[in-house]
Formats: C-alpha cells, structure tokens, sequence
C-alpha cells in the first residue's frame, strides 16, 4: 500500500477502507508517512468528506493507536463527559460530584487549558495540594471507594490524534465534521468509559456557530460512540456568551461551590441540571427525565454533592476545607469596577474576547509551558438581554499586575455591545440527542 494512492483516491472521491485508513494512521503515528503527505490527505478529506464507516474507522485507528484505559476494575457503569469547550465553561467542577452523589461512577479524564479556553485540571488546582498526575491505579481506586475521579490526559492516550491535530491546527483544516467528531471521540474511546454524555456547543464562542452544524456534529459523535458500542447522550448548548458569571481558574471554582449550594447562576445551573441529568440516566440510576432532576435537586438541598466535591478533592491531595471556605482560594490583590459607558440593552459579550481578558491577565497559557495565575480573572455583573445605565457595573477585573489590568478592561470594554433593542432571548438548551 502507498499513501500517494491513497491521497489520490480520496482525492478523486473514493471511499478509503478499514485497512487503508489503519495504514495511514499507523504509519503516521510511527513516523513513516510525512506531514506533507498528512497534509494533502487531510485536505482532501476537508473537500471530499468521509462517509460513517470511513469516519468510526478513523476514530477507531486513532484511539487504538496508543494506550487504551482498562476501567473493568471499576464496578457498575462508568459515565464520561465531553464538552466541545468554551468561556467559563467550568461545567465537570460542579457536574461531577452531582452525579457521583446519585451513585453514578465517574472516572474522568480531562484536559489543560490553552489560549483562551479554560482546563478542567489548571481549575482544580486552585484547590491546594489537588494532583491530577495520579497513577492509574489510585485513579481506579478513587473511583471504586467515593465514585469519582479525574486525571490528567495521558501523553499515550491517542497519539494519532495529538499528532494530526497540531497538523490540522496549522494547515487549515480543523473545521471538517468528520475529522472534529473522530478527533473527539478517539479520545474519549480510549479513556475506557462505558457511556458518554457530550456537551456541544453552539453561538460565537464555539466550534460550531450555527446550530444546524451543531446538531450534525452531535449526531456524528453519536453514532460514532454508539458503533463503537458505548451508550452515548449529547446535548446541545449555548456559547454565545460566557456561562454563568466567573471567567478564570479560582473564580470559577468558587462559582461551581455556590452552585453545588444550590446558589449557582441560572443558566450554569440548568446546563449542570440537564447534562446530570443525561449521566444519570445513561448510568442506570434513573429511569426518566424527571426522576433524574429530582435526584440531582436533592443532593443539592441535602448538602450531599457538596460533600463529594470535598471528598474527591481531599482523595487527590487537595485541602478539603476549601471547599467550605472558599475565601482560602488564590486571591487577587487588586479588583477593578468596569462600567457601562452608555445606557441601553447588552446586546452582545463577545465570548472569545472574555476569553482573552482571562489570558491578557495571567489566567491562560500562551504556550504549553507557560505559568498561569489561579487568582485572576474576570466576574461579569451584567450579561446579554440586561437594560444598563451610563455608569453601572458590568463586571469586575480580579488582577495582580497594573498594566495587564488596564489593557483587560479596554478589551472588556470592547466585547460589550450595548444598544437600544434588546436581542432575542437564546436558550440555554438547544436540544438532547440520543
Ligand atoms: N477538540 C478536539 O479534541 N478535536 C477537534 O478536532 C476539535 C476540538
């Protein structure tokens, strides 16, 4: 077999099989066909598509291609989460211990952030002491004595898919459906979980911004999931601006507590709601809808998911106390008030900018190897739909260095677009899937 014949029947149109499509992975993860031949495949595939069977042996060749995670030493049904990412989307902080508070096992693994998008891991090490570098084993024995655990992606997890990303990032081809929904579900496939509850995201801060080609990628990762023979939920939701009010790592942890206290913002706590809800039912805890709600109200009302959020973080190493006392998280020393320079209705946040307030001010990693600052960070007081008057409050700068302050609240400033008509109200669920 040779990749230029592959390359060119994709080219031309062709359908690529099992074993052409485990040839070029392999040989690409090995080191045997170059970049520039990846290159021109993965154009091709961007112009020509892939049909479903092309796509699931895709994800499958791209998940076998390092190691797999064994979770058979977990009883009951294992739950993941994936969400398509966003601008304080800090959903799997308050989600999972919910969930893992209903009897639902949730071994999880999650991700850095980089650029303006925040990482589970950076935010749960605003917990002092938190490790996330765990062995396997402590992983799976978290999971079996208090039901839930997160570890950091393995660098052997799904090599194929790290190597052809950083191609795709720098040869304009990130945007191609199928090459999205395999990247995503290789990974997830490989981390070993029985069912697999998706979060995509739809609006200007996400992949997909318009909602038909958020459902068509919900739907390509689930009938992916489900011939890979896992039991997959997705819901589709909004990212047109950020979620709940806290953008930046202590800041969000703070604002997933007060959800877990039943004080969380509206639409974070109806997306924590509605994705629990997805986990428990795919977990076989519940049998509906609304049984599934119940139960995650309760263990809200009964202090109970607040607890396991203690547990879980006291068994990774973390301080326990925190949890109850979030005043001992990273603090900033300095919080800026930045106000509305004109009266009208917020008719946009540009979420990706928010993001970007976030990086300017030490909360997100330039490069890989960058250090990040757990205290900064931007809590936004008005969001798109509210009436604002010259001079009122729309969010505070929580920042330890001046100049980075400044140039944040210029960008912030930037990222309001306030004006007389108030915007049709988006909701906060666009739909579930299964
Ligand atoms: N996230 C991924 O992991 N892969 C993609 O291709 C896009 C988003």
């Amino acid at each position: 077999m040779r990749m230029y014949d592959l390359i060119m029947k994709k080219r031309n149109g062709g359908i690529l099989s099992k074993e052409e499509i485990r040839f070029m992975i392999e040989g690409y993860t090995a080191g045997s066909i170059p970049d520039y031949q990846m290159s021109a495949m993965m154009m091709a595939i961007y112009f020509r598509g892939m049909n479903e069977e092309e796509t699931l042996q895709l994800t499958m060749a791209m998940a076998e291609s390092g190691d797999t995670l064994d979770l058979s030493a977990i009883e009951g049904i294992k739950v993941d989460k994936h969400s398509t990412g966003g601008v304080g989307d800090k959903t799997s902080l308050a989600l999972t211990p919910m969930v893992a508070a209903c009897g639902v096992k949730i071994a999880k693994m999650s991700g850095r952030g980089l650029g303006h998008t925040g990482g589970t891991i950076d935010k749960l090490e605003s917990f002092n002491g938190f490790s996330t570098g765990i062995e396997t084993r402590d992983f799976i024995k978290n999971v079996n004595e208090i039901g839930i655990s997160i570890m950091g992606q393995t660098k052997d997890l799904a090599p194929a898919d790290k190597l052809l990303y950083a191609l795709r990032d720098v040869t304009a081809t990130v945007d191609n459906m199928s090459l999205i929904a395999s990247s995503i579900m290789s990974k997830k496939l490989a981390a070993g979980a029985d069912a697999i509850v998706l979060d995509v995201k739809t609006g200007s801060g996400a992949f997909m911004k318009a909602e038909e080609d958020a459902f068509a990628l919900a739907k390509e990762m689930l009938t992916i999931g489900k011939n890979a023979g896992r039991s997959m939920m997705a819901v589709v939701s909004d990212m047109d601006q950020p979620l709940g009010y806290a953008v930046g790592n202590a800041l969000e942890v703070k604002e997933a507590i007060d959800t877990l206290k039943g004080q969380g913002p509206a639409d974070f706590t109806e997306l924590c709601m509605t994705l629990g809800s997805c986990m428990l039912m795919a977990g076989g805890v519940a049998s509906d809808y609304e049984q599934a709600r119940e139960m995650l109200k309760d263990v809200i009302e009964n202090g109970s998911a607040l607890e396991k959020l203690a547990d879980f973080v006291e068994a990774q190493g973390g301080d326990r106390q925190t949890v109850y006392e979030p005043e001992r998280l990273p603090k900033a020393t300095g919080i800026l008030e930045v106000k509305a320079q004109k009266e009208g209705f917020i008719r946009k946040i540009i979420c990706d900018e928010v993001g970007i307030c976030s990086l300017i001010l030490g909360g997100g990693r330039e490069t890989k190897e960058s250090e990040i600052d757990l205290s900064v960070g931007i809590v936004l007081c008005r969001k798109t739909g509210d009436y604002v008057k010259k001079g009122d409050v729309l969010a505070h700068i929580h920042y330890n260095d001046e100049n980075k302050m400044l140039a944040c609240k210029e960008r912030l400033l930037a990222a309001y677009e306030i004006g007389d008509e108030k915007n049709t109200e988006r909701p906060v669920i666009f739909g579930i899937l299964n």
